[in-house]
């Protein structure tokens, strides 16, 4: 048993001071370090000087691309596609097992212990099944062109099948329908029906550019060239209303949203859904700014996307672009907002335990200096956004990682 009394606790709502907590794999008791000392005589003894949260989740990730840091185009989002495919060959053997790692390595050393990865060829499955993380592996299906549909269908089954046999509580398998543009619907729909007939997470990139709107309102824009250009194909393969009908049964995680329409969000708000919002990803593709009234009440919250379009997996620093790109927001309340969310609601979007405080959960938090000169305690959210580049110390279900 371990007991640290660090000078204040975020549960992660509230801020706790004075309190202690004892631990083993689980959180077994929050009380005074007094009362706790007494209880477990025999326990280790830690102060802390700083904050004790919850670990964030990153429900949003391709790992795969892990070896990208100047390759891809950024600046606009079609540019940065036709990059993604002229590059993929090159980039994704970059990635070996030590890439991986060390992308791994830095989620969990900034406090992100619980991650959505999106797998499209699925050589990283024994890292991710192997590593300390919590890891919802999505495993998704892409293809617009009716005549691979066969092969791609096989290749996702064979992917999901393959996931399937590694699955235990730390690692869950879910289905990922790459986007309205690039799956034809078929494919979709059957892919969809092995997520339901084994009650899996889902996720989808849904209307991240104002390309993928017109492509599929119109058969206009950026897009028509390309699909002409790479696949010869004239029109888009889906209606995006029949496409998300799809999802009316399932539960989704929908990813970048923010050129959904008012039809498209009355649909959503429907279903068992949530909204990832990827603000650094969105910046730098050209993709503009979700407007986060508009999706209310949907559950949101924050992931990096992979480092084909982030320069970091750190959530502090997503977090501080996110307070940055969303100026109407009051700082100090979006700050709050912003913790919970990558926290609590995070965890619970990808169905795992953890990104709180309180008894019986698992022994998963982070360990945080604040800066010595903090008057406001109301302040601490926006604080730890500011000052923070990485936690002292980051523990899963009582197992410590760092110094
Ligand atoms: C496809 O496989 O059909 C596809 C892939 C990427 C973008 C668009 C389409
Ligand atoms: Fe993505």
């Amino acid at each position: 048993m371990h007991i640290i009394a660090p000078r204040y606790i975020l549960s992660p709502e509230t801020i706790h001071t004075g309190l202690a907590i004892a631990f083993d794999t689980k959180i077994c008791a929050i009380d005074t370090p007094e009362i706790l000392k007494k209880r477990y005589p025999n326990a280790d003894f830690y102060e802390f000087d700083g904050v004790l949260l919850p670990t964030f989740a990153n429900p949003h990730v391709h790992l795969e691309f892990s070896a990208n840091r100047a390759t891809l185009s950024y600046g606009d989002f079609i540019p940065w596609l036709y990059s993604v495919i002229k590059n993929r060959e090159e980039l994704l053997p970059r990635c070996d097992e030590t890439c991986l790692q060390e992308a791994i390595h830095s989620m969990l050393h900034t406090g992100t212990t619980a991650i959505g990865q999106i797998s499209s060829y699925g050589d990283e499955l024994e890292v991710c099944a192997a590593s300390p993380l919590q890891v919802r592996y999505f495993v998704e299906i892409i293809g617009s062109n009716a005549a691979a549909a066969d092969v791609m269908y096989a290749s996702f089954l064979e992917r999901f099948h393959q996931a399937k046999k590694v699955e235990n509580p730390r690692f869950k398998v879910g289905v990922a329908i790459h986007s309205p543009y690039s799956v034809h619907y078929i494919l979709a729909k059957r892919a969809l029906e092995i997520a339901k007939k084994y009650d899996t997470l889902v996720s989808v990139h849904f209307m991240e550019s104002l390309a993928e709107r017109q492509w599929l309102d119109n058969g206009t824009g950026e897009f028509a060239k390309f699909f002409d250009e790479l696949l010869g194909q004239k029109r888009p393969v889906n209606d995006a209303m029949e496409f998300l009908e799809l999802f009316s049964d399932v539960r989704t995680l929908f990813v970048h949203m923010i050129y959904a329409n008012d039809i498209e969000l009355a649909r959503i708000k429907s279903y068992n859904a949530a909204v990832i919002h990827c603000p650094v990803s969105n910046r730098l593709l050209g993709n503009g700014v979700l407007d986060l009234e508009r999706i209310a009440p949907l559950p949101w919250t924050l992931a990096t996307d992979g480092l084909s379009s982030n320069y970091t997996l750190n959530m502090y620093e997503e977090m501080r672009a996110a307070l940055f790109m969303h100026p109407d927001f009051n700082a100090v309340q979006i700050a709050k907002e912003l913790i919970v969310r990558t926290t609590r609601v995070g965890h619970e979007l990808l169905g795992f335990a953890g990104g709180v405080i309180k008894k019986e959960a698992p022994a998963t938090f982070q360990l945080v200096t604040l800066p010595k000169d903090l008057a406001n305690e109301d302040d601490i959210y926006l604080h730890l956004i500011l000052h923070t580049q990485k936690p002292e110390v980051v523990y899963i279900e009582g197992e410590r990682y760092g110094k």
